[in-house]
């Protein structure tokens, strides 16, 4: 590896989730389409934007990217390159509304029902043919499993039961406390698996409305999938790039198991093992010493004052009887010779005992 192979693997997040990560495979359908237009829904921080922008410079092609919430390095994205569409609006209110387009990327709200009405959209603006279609989250986790950004939007009878305050696990259709989760940005169905669920669920819906299609699987990175109309005249060229990664055991195996790493890394279903469990376990140790040594310390602080109000009250008894002594100095002498004649103690003794008073 050289200096600057390693330098990008230090950017790179612990989590590869980017449709980025696909740029070569991507490139390659979009080249072998003849790819001229071309919209991206779901463009979260514009990785794959920038990324399109790039492959686009220099060819005339549109680029458009959906986002109902674009967030700033998007809005960044879209002022430093007048080249980008930036239609912010959900997908199902922005595709009716664009042309016929020549590719789709669908990475957007990641469950049935707003994926299977995304391809109905495209198809129904489509001229003549299904344009090629690029899909993320074709693989665990979202395969058969609705993630909702925004529940409220889809209709109750197309919405599974969901929870925003819980976790996935591979190999678990119910949910967890910890593992994969959407930290309140989004919700997650409570069971995988079942009809109506998951994004690639959807897209055999549609297919099965629409024969004709031809879909395709890169099992990484959560899943890429490619859909195109085998009638296309690109399809054995498309095909060509694609069906040498579409189920194929080693990327199965790899992706398997670069999750299985990333869920001990989180602490696994209860968020308990692993490095970040136990340090989440030592973290709360520690809180719990912090709590016990808080409440010794103000325990401590209560009897010091204790001792200085004793002290204090010590001190003003003291000037008390100073200022009487030196009130009826008389009194002193007088009890002193009383205490001589009476306990025969010695002048000196009776002189020792009165400078040990400060008399
Ligand atoms: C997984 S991120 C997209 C990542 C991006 N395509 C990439 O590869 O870097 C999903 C994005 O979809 C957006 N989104 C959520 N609901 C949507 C909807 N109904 N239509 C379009 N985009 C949506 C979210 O705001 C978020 O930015």
């Amino acid at each position: 590896m050289d200096g600057s192979a390693g330098a990008e693997h230090y950017r790179a997040p612990l989590l590869l989730h980017s449709l980025a990560e696909f740029r070569e495979i991507i490139y390659g359908c979009l080249d072998a389409a003849g790819v001229r237009s071309i919209a991206e829904v779901g463009a979260e921080d514009g990785h794959f934007t920038s990324e399109l922008l790039q492959w686009s410079a220099g060819r005339d092609v549109r680029v458009v990217a959906v986002d109902p919430e674009p967030s700033a390095a998007l809005l960044r994205l879209a002022v430093d390159e007048p080249r980008l569409e930036l239609v912010a609006k959900t997908s199902l209110d922005a595709l009716p509304e664009l042309d016929a387009l020549d590719a789709y990327v669908i990475d957007g709200d990641h469950n049935h029902y707003t994926v299977l009405h995304e391809l109905r959209a495209i198809a129904s603006n489509a001229r003549n043919q299904f344009p090629i279609v690029l899909l993320h989250d074709v693989a665990w986790p979202w395969a058969r499993r609705d993630l909702y950004y925004a529940p409220d939007v889809i209709p109750d009878d197309a919405r599974q039961p969901y929870t925003f305050d819980a976790g996935v696990v591979p190999g678990d259709p119910s949910v967890v406390a910890a593992g994969f989760r959407g930290e309140g940005e989004f919700a997650v169905a409570l069971t995988e698996g079942g009809a109506n669920n998951g994004v690639r669920t959807a897209v055999e819906d549609f297919m099965a409305e629409r024969p004709g299609l031809v879909f395709r699987i890169v099992p990484a990175v959560f899943g890429l999938g490619v859909l195109f109309d085998e009638r296309a005249p690109y399809a054995g060229a498309v095909d060509a790039v694609v069906a040498v990664y579409d189920g194929n055991p080693l990327i199965e195996r790899l992706e398997r198991n670069r999750l299985d790493l990333y869920m001990a890394v989180l602490g696994g279903a209860d968020g308990r093992s692993g490095p970040v469990g136990e340090l989440r376990s030592a973290l709360e140790q520690a809180q719990l010493h912090i709590r016990d040594l808080e409440s010794e310390n103000k325990a401590l602080w209560a009897e010091r004052a204790e001792h200085e109000e004793r002290a204090e009250a010590g001190r003003r008894l003291a000037a008390e009887v100073r200022a009487l002594i030196a009130a009826k100095p008389f009194r002193v002498a007088e009890t002193v010779a009383r205490l001589r004649s009476s306990s025969g103690v010695s002048r000196a003794h009776v002189e020792a005992v009165l400078r040990e008073l400060g008399l």
